[in-house]
């Protein structure tokens, strides 16, 4: 128990410690060259070279035809002048509106970075931004990794390390140098349409894996020919819309802010991320685009941000004509850049440019401001070499078709499916099994892929590549087309062929039904029901009747609830949205190929309203009713082998603050087949001035053993891991006792006074 209330407040020291490696100092003496060189370049600028620095449109607004299946894309080299010479733009985003091949990026930026550098008075060229949400979204032939939710599940670095690593390459070889990725929002609300954005629910897992990620993508030096800069989104508090639906409102205590929120956007800073992009939502009523304590006394004085901050799609316009915080678009754009917005996505004209600019003549925004904005983004293209090198290098060695990349890929879809239920362990099947295929998501490549593929909604099948499998496909190649019957069944949300399918199911062994949702992003992913959608349920219901053993495979953006229907299967792997190797990763875990090893990075929910992440407060806990009931829980997810923990030492039964403590556990596959384990460490602090977590990840790793093979894994507890935010909104540590769990094994220490 808590022997003293004392509390260290411990903010100064960590973020010392923590935010000590920002993304400029690795070289004091390149970055100060950088900051004379910016500041001379600035004192050259006029004001309306530096308010359009700070504007940026989509390509939309320089284009004269949209990009099609059938219609090729076309610059609008009048409207492209007037951008860049009349408005001095600085920053142009995405497409217009489906993936272009390299060459033809290549030949986009440099008609924008010929005209930036040749046509324009001081030359500065143009930072291209891109959302390259799970690979080059907007490349063809790219890369196309799980989505983040997946990339969660498979609670390996090294896999999302290299996700960045490959993204990056195939984003520069386009000739872009931006990404506006890693979401670093916490995905604790499972109806928000865009939970498979995150790295799942828990602080620990997303900030460790939104870092890995940024050290792929980034490396040690971001103006590399291979490396991009990040940009971490949607600061703060996007993901908990209280009705679960895109862009709507967030209520979050100051408190819950800094213990939830925060940390993950803290972690993207000390890996380095010079860019962030604001949520384009509300806080307490408050519009975080007008935010200045947010954007600027948090993020600034805080966390000690030095990049600079990018809007979301419209949002300074929004304050005015959606949140009606301002009354005119000067007072929105006026309140916006106060609060400490330094490049506006405005995006489709050049209102934001004219406004602004007019706010600085009339003396209602200062210079300084302006000064300060334009720093931050001339420092971020410096650092990318964009003044040195603005156009894309051609023949990019093996940026594309690269078998390794495929491997990785194919490697971290198997990783990232979860294997939840295996009755009787009737999983792996044999290849001689007779199989009836079903379902809406088994013959598609969409479902698989989710939102940010070729498209905003990744839902035009026609744009995947043909030499991609669905699970069908994939399926059907693995054992033979003759072993495989297929009947779609039922849509998203209407049965059919139920007489068909249920007389086929006769002549097969086994049932795999394939269910889940349609690709979808942002807004358009909007749903008023949790639950699976009916139809789909009763495909399964019908199936089951025939007495055939069922596998269910959920291709899904976030955790619809099936908990009618999973009594019913005999086994259930929830795969989320794997990408474009799902369905050859699918196959092969279905054939034992491949064992299982990923572990829910979120809750699995049992019932709509019984919503609960598994990090929940011992008053949560009290009857039958208020208990964490999922349908599986986090860290869950079953292997084709068994594992066995034992020696959980701990180093110390005592420390004192400050000091760290370290753990130790052996592991053992007592299993048949070779496999991956995740280790996970959790902590609880018994008791605390506010109430605690019932047990908090503080440590994972990811370990491959033999059978009859054991590791001895290594944790170590620094006293950050301990701290947590005070009743007066500050981080502080208590001293107190402290439990530690892993797997079934607990150790207790004392964390002394002093
Ligand atoms: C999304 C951002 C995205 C931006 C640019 C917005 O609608 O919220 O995540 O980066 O569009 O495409």
């Amino acid at each position: 128990m808590k022997t003293n209330k004392v509390k260290l407040i411990i903010g100064v020291i960590f973020s010392t410690i923590l935010f000590g490696l920002t993304w400029n100092i690795k070289d004091p003496k390149l970055n100060d060259d950088i900051s004379i060189r910016v500041d001379d370049l600035i004192s050259q600028m006029t004001l309306e070279e530096k308010v359009g620095q700070m504007t940026q449109v989509t390509l939309q607004a320089v284009s004269k035809a949209q990009g099609t299946v059938n219609q090729k894309f076309e610059i609008d080299q009048e409207k492209l002048k007037k951008a860049i010479t009349k408005y001095h733009v600085g920053s142009i985003l995405n497409v217009y509106d489906v993936a272009h091949s390299v060459e033809e990026w290549h030949s986009i930026i440099k008609q924008i970075q010929d005209l930036a550098v040749n046509d324009t008075r001081l030359g500065i060229p143009v930072i291209y931004g891109i959302d390259a949400i799970h690979g080059a979204t907007y490349t063809k032939e790219a890369t196309l990794f799980p989505q983040a939710i997946n990339m969660a599940a498979t609670w390996n670095k090294e896999l999302v390390r290299k996700e960045g690593e490959i993204t990056s390459k195939q984003v520069r070889a386009s000739g872009i140098p931006w990404n506006f990725y890693p979401v670093m929002d916490i995905g604790r609300q499972p109806l928000w349409p865009r939970l498979w954005e995150t790295f799942g629910e828990d602080i620990f897992l997303a900030s460790t894996l939104g870092a890995s990620y940024i050290n792929g993508a980034q490396g040690e030096d971001f103006s590399s020919h291979d490396k991009v800069a990040t940009c971490l989104k949607h600061y703060v508090g996007y993901s908990f819309p209280l009705s679960g639906k895109d862009r709507t409102p967030a209520w979050i205590s100051e408190r819950m802010l800094r213990e939830y929120f925060l940390p993950t956007f803290e972690a993207g800073i000390k890996a380095g991320s010079p860019t962030i992009m604001v949520n384009s939502s509300e806080i307490n009523g408050i519009p975080v685009h007008s935010d200045y304590h947010l954007l600027t006394e948090v993020l600034r004085e805080e966390l000690n941000f030095e990049g600079f901050v990018v809007s979301d799609w419209h949002d300074i316009i929004n304050l005015h004509i959606r949140d009606r915080v301002a009354a005119t678009p000067e007072e929105a754009v006026k309140m916006a850049v106060m609060a400490g917005v330094d490049m506006s996505m405005v995006p489709l004209d050049f209102s934001f440019y004219e406004i602004l600019l007019k706010l600085v003549q009339d003396g209602e925004v200062p210079i300084s401001r302006i000064d300060e904005a334009v720093k931050r983004i001339l420092t971020v293209k410096m650092k990318l070499g964009l003044f040195e090198n603005p156009i894309p290098i051609e023949n990019f060695e093996q940026a594309f078709n690269n078998s390794e990349y495929d491997k990785i890929n194919f490697q971290a879809a198997v990783e990232s499916i979860i294997l939840t239920k295996n009755n009787e362990n009737i999983l792996p099947l044999s290849k001689k099994t007779k199989l009836l295929i079903t379902g809406p998501t088994a013959n598609l490549l969409s479902s698989m892929n989710g939102g940010w593929t070729y498209i905003w909604q990744g839902n035009e099948e026609k744009l995947y590549p043909e030499k991609e499998n669905t699970v069908l496909e994939a399926i059907s190649k693995f054992i033979g087309e003759e072993k495989v019957t297929y009947i779609e069944g039922s849509d998203f949300n209407r049965l059919k062929d139920i007489d068909k399918i249920k007389s086929a199911a006769n002549s097969v062994d086994v049932i795999i039904a394939c269910l889940g949702e349609p690709a979808y992003c942002e807004f358009p992913g909007n749903i008023n029901d949790l639950n699976l959608e009916e139809a789909q349920l009763n495909l399964v219901d019908e199936l089951s009747k025939t007495g055939k053993p069922i596998i269910l495979v959920m291709l899904e953006g976030r955790p619809r609830i099936i908990s009618k229907i999973v009594d019913k299967t005999s086994a259930v792997l929830i795969a989320f949205l794997p990408g474009l190797k799902g369905g050859n990763a699918i196959a092969s875990i279905i054939f034992g190929d491949e064992t299982p090893s990923a572990k829910l990075p979120v809750t699995y929910p049992k019932n709509p309203n019984g919503l609960m992440c598994y990090d929940y407060k011992p008053i949560e806990d009290s009857d039958s009713i208020i208990t964490y009931n999922a349908q599986w829980g986090f860290g869950y997810g079953l292997s084709y082998t068994n594992f066995e923990y034992s020696n959980l030492i701990l180093s110390k039964n005592e420390i004192h603050l400050n000091e760290e403590i370290t753990v130790n556990v052996d592991v053992e596959n007592v299993g048949k087949k070779i496999g991956k384990e995740v280790v996970q460490l959790y902590l609880c602090d018994i008791y605390g001035s506010v109430s605690r977590p019932v047990k908090q990840l503080k440590g994972f790793e990811k370990v491959q053993l033999n059978p009859g093979e054991t590791k001895q894994i290594k944790f170590v507890i620094s006293p950050q891991q301990l701290s947590f935010i005070g009743r007066d909104n500050k981080r502080i540590v208590e001293p107190g006792d402290y439990e530690i769990y892993i797997e079934k094994l607990k150790a207790s220490f004392k964390l002394l006074n002093n």
